[in-house]
């Protein structure tokens, strides 16, 4: 261990907006960190948490704009470990679930920094039972799949196999699939699923501001685009959807978050 590098950095997940979802060891950190980084889908109500002398530092991405750039991010990692004893590096839901905490990880413990992961609950899991639909159901939901839809149309090669995914994935669970939804539905059917195969859309899932859209495979992205969903939101495909217990969905927290991304 390089002596300089004296801080860890703890690459904790703040959970999918409702501060109650925050892990008791990620409050923990945040409260007493003297350092935080944090992205775009955190809400002031978590981050208020920190203390006052706590260097807090923004490096939220935007859709098809990263405002501060990836590299430069685990550069400031680096430098913060330099002069903080405790660095929170706060991502949105999982820093392992579509949040590059395993780039993160990579850059700094390659450069001799000590580094802890800290799980937090993934927006996907918190979408479906904010809604109050099982993700698994003994009936009709053997296998999950969570995917990003943040891809496809301008890849020369798709990283996400759509075909087999139709085929083998009872429910699955799409993070920043709205922009590109007409391109997975399109995927998705002509790949042999149902047209009439039930598709939940979840705006928002925990915080105010949640929206919901319940629709068909054929159906869905006329839907999306008529009441203008936007991100962020999860999209739920599968018959799981048709056995929503909606008196069981907590209410939304009455905190906002930020919507573009
Ligand atoms: C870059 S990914 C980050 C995922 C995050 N690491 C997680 O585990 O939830 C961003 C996407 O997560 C989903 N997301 C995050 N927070 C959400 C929320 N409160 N409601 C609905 N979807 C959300 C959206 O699909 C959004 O486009």
């Amino acid at each position: 261990m390089n002596d300089t590098l004296f801080g860890t950095v703890y690459l904790v997940g703040a959970g999918p907006g409702d501060p109650d979802l925050l892990t008791v060891k990620a409050q923990r950190l945040i409260s007493n960190c003297d350092a935080i980084v944090y992205d775009s889908l955190v809400p002031n109500e978590i981050l208020s948490l920190v203390k006052a002398s706590c260097e807090c530092i923004f490096v939220g991405k935007r859709r098809n704009k990263h405002s501060v750039p990836q590299p430069k991010t685990n550069e400031l990692l680096l430098e913060l470990v330099k002069s903080f004893k405790c660095i929170v590096r706060l991502k949105g839901g999982d820093p392992f679930v579509f949040g590059r905490g395993g780039e993160e990880a990579a850059y700094l413990s390659g450069k001799g920094v000590s580094v802890e992961v800290v799980p937090g609950v993934t927006s996907g899991i918190a979408a479906s039972a904010y809604m109050g639909i099982p993700l698994t159901h003994r009936l009709c939901g053997s296998s999950v799949t969570f995917v990003t839809g943040h891809e496809g149309f301008n890849k020369k090669i798709p990283s996400v196999n759509w075909k087999e995914l139709a085929k083998s994935s009872d429910s699955i669970v799409i993070y920043m699939g709205v922009h590109n939804l007409r391109y997975i539905v399109e995927q998705l059917l002509i790949n042999g699923l149902n047209p009439l195969m039930p598709v939940a859309v979840i705006q928002q899932a925990t915080v105010k501001g949640q929206r919901y859209l319940k629709s068909t495979l054929a159906e869905i992205v006329g839907q999306v685009e008529k009441e203008k969903f936007e991100s962020p939101a999860i999209v739920i495909v599968g018959s799981v959807v048709n056995y929503q217990v909606s008196e069981c969905a907590p209410t939304p927290s009455n905190v906002t978050m930020p919507i573009s991304f």
